[in-house]
């Protein structure tokens, strides 16, 4: 059975990644209103990753005998008006959930609870992506020109995810 210790800081990212979700969906929302249909796309996609991140710490901690607690979700902004803008404030969101996964993984090196240390190794090594595809998004938007024109050809390539 997990510990108390463990359980409440699973709880805690629970409500992370659903934060998580939810600030993409209201990302998605806003490209999806300016006639982006790729930005959107994307983070619509995106913020249904992040609802699957939270599901897999909901069900290690059923899993485990624990006790989910879902916790109010914080409104996210929605002015999402400026694209690079947008994007650089998903690689620190990233950097954030990174920093809170790895804290929550010497936690559970700390506690000795050596099943949460298993399923917390697939987390660090999606956190690694997830940086990695935010700032590709945020360097390939640094390079666009002021027409507009490659924002259209970005858009159609970020739609084009599966
Ligand atoms: Fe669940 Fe984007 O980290």
């Amino acid at each position: 059975m997990i510990s108390k210790t463990m359980q409440d800081a699973i709880n805690e990212q629970i409500n992370k990644e659903l934060y998580s979700s939810y600030l993409y969906l209201s990302m998605s929302a806003s490209f999806a209103s300016r006639n982006l249909p790729g930005f959107s796309k994307w983070l619509s996609i995106q913020a249904d990753e992040e609802r699957g991140h939270g599901m897999r710490l909901y069900d290690h901690l059923i899993d485990r005998g624990g006790c989910v607690e879902l916790k109010a979700i914080a409104a996210p902004a929605t002015d999402w008006l400026d694209n690079l803008k947008t994007f650089k404030e998903v690689q620190a969101h990233e950097a954030e959930v990174t920093a809170s996964i790895n804290a929550l993984y010497e936690l559970a090196n700390k506690e000795k609870d050596y099943p949460a240390q298993v399923m917390l190794q697939w987390f660090i090594t999606e956190q690694v992506e997830e940086e990695k595809n935010a700032a590709e998004i945020v360097q390939q938007l640094e390079l666009l020109d002021a027409r507009g024109t490659a924002v259209l050809m970005l858009d159609h390539q970020l739609g084009k995810r599966g």
